[in-house]
């Protein structure tokens, strides 16, 4: 269908703030595309709409009485926030809901449905109340760097329409650790006093084991300040520690949260939605997306993200003359050596043909002779030709 990419963007911009209203009507237009037949813009528009339905859910009536779980003075961007005593570094930053990322990230179906699960208690914690049960009140994100931890975690502070206390490392870490642990007391009295939610990011670096053999004493004494600040805080807001180094916190604090969720590196699925999130305004084909997932499969949220900007970049900058997405990936490969499995990157460095066997005999994602040929930008049959040569060659080899 001609120009769908435009409607595509256009629902996409449309249900990146969502209301019943818009969901109803691409939903509509689905619907009307699946009868007409175009069944690849109906499946496109049934994958957005997937992404968004459970977001809605959280309707604005629902999420203001969220509200009701905070006690505290409203916070406002003319509320000093405390500083350390020494070198008046501020101890935290205050994000305000407008602020906070609209758009939710793409996770794994399971940990998308646990973090609703925490949404849900949040709206329903009247129901809860009835059994004299409460919602979560803090949660442990961790995860390998890029996953999108700290999006997460803002996303769901939107969510809940509250502001955000973000602890600045800067300002809590003092090379004179009692003043680390009186800044860590200020912090949370402060978070304790206004409605807000507590986010604690890279929080490794204040919760590190009290027996490692590394650190001494007066750092057990930051660790036990922390323990007793999160008890104190146990019933006021939300809490929300971050961190890459899960290992390297102390089994107390890990107690200290009432969930714990590990954001895994993207499916192959989720790969496939945030390659089609990223590249808008720009379009990418089936097979491309595809072999775009192949290559950076095992990669972070974040390692997509890099991918999918540089090779917007060079569509943009070799408008017309852009060399094919195989070549392309060779020099993305070249450019990010961290970002790109070692094999693949072997493998995209050396020989067509070798690429083009692996991507055939890759079961997961089924690619086509039709498909390696386009991403190469040669024809069918010149792929056939490669194949047989490098059949011959092998054959060959083996009776040297
Ligand atoms: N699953 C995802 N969905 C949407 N965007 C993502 C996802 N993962 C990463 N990103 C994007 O990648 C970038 C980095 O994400 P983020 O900073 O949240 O990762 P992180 O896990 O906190 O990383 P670090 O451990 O290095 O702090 C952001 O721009 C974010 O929007
Ligand atoms: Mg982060």
């Amino acid at each position: 269908m001609q120009d769908f990419h435009i409607i595509q963007a256009l629902c996409r911009a449309s249900l990146s703030n969502p209301s019943q209203a818009v969901i109803r009507q691409v939903e509509r237009l689905r619907d009307a595309l699946a009868k007409e037949g175009n069944k690849a813009e109906a499946k496109k528009l049934s994958s957005l709409l997937s992404s968004v339905d459970k977001t809605c859910d959280m309707a604005p009536s629902r999420i203001q009485r969220s509200k009701v779980l905070f006690s505290g003075e409203k916070l406002t961007a003319k509320t000093p926030v405390p500083v350390d005593k020494e070198t008046s570094t501020p101890l935290a930053e205050i994000l305000f809901p407008e602020e906070l990322p609209n758009e939710s990230p793409l996770l794994n179906h399971n940990v998308e449905a646990a973090i609703q699960s925490i949404l849900s208690e949040w709206q329903h914690f009247d129901k809860l109340a009835k059994i004299e049960a409460q919602p979560a009140r803090s949660c442990l994100i961790y995860g390998l760097p890029g996953t999108g931890k700290t999006h997460l975690a803002l996303w769901l502070a939107k969510h809940m329409q509250m502001p955000v206390v973000l602890a600045r490392l800067d300002g809590l870490m003092s090379s004179f650790l009692g003043t680390t642990s009186r800044n860590i007391g200020n912090l949370f009295s402060f978070s304790s006093k206004y409605r807000c939610i507590l986010m604690l990011d890279e929080f490794d670096a204040i919760a590190k084991l009290r027996n490692d053999p590394q650190e001494v004493g007066e750092v057990k004494r930051v660790v036990n300040t922390l323990l007793q600040n999160l008890d104190a805080r146990k019933d006021f807001g939300f809490t929300i520690g971050i961190t890459n180094h899960e290992t390297l916190l102390d089994p107390a604090i890990w107690r200290r949260f009432d969930v714990q969720i590990e954001i895994p590196t993207p499916s192959p699925e989720v790969l496939y939605k945030l390659i089609e999130n990223f590249m808008a305004p720009l379009k990418f084909t089936e097979e491309e997306i595809k072999f775009l997932s192949w290559c950076i499969e095992g990669g972070s949220g974040a390692d997509v993200k890099s991918l999918v900007q540089w090779l917007k970049k060079s569509r943009v900058l070799n408008k017309g003359d852009a060399p094919d997405l195989v070549a392309l990936l060779q020099r993305f490969s070249v450019l990010n050596a961290g970002r790109i499995d070692p094999n693949k990157k072997n493998l995209l460095a050396h020989g067509d043909e070798d690429l083009i066997t692996t991507l055939l005999s890759d079961k997961r994602y089924n690619f086509k002779k039709k498909e390696i040929a386009l991403l190469m930008g040669i024809t069918q049959s010149a792929l056939s030709k490669k194949l047989a040569k490098h059949k011959d060659a092998g054959s060959e080899a083996a009776y040297a």
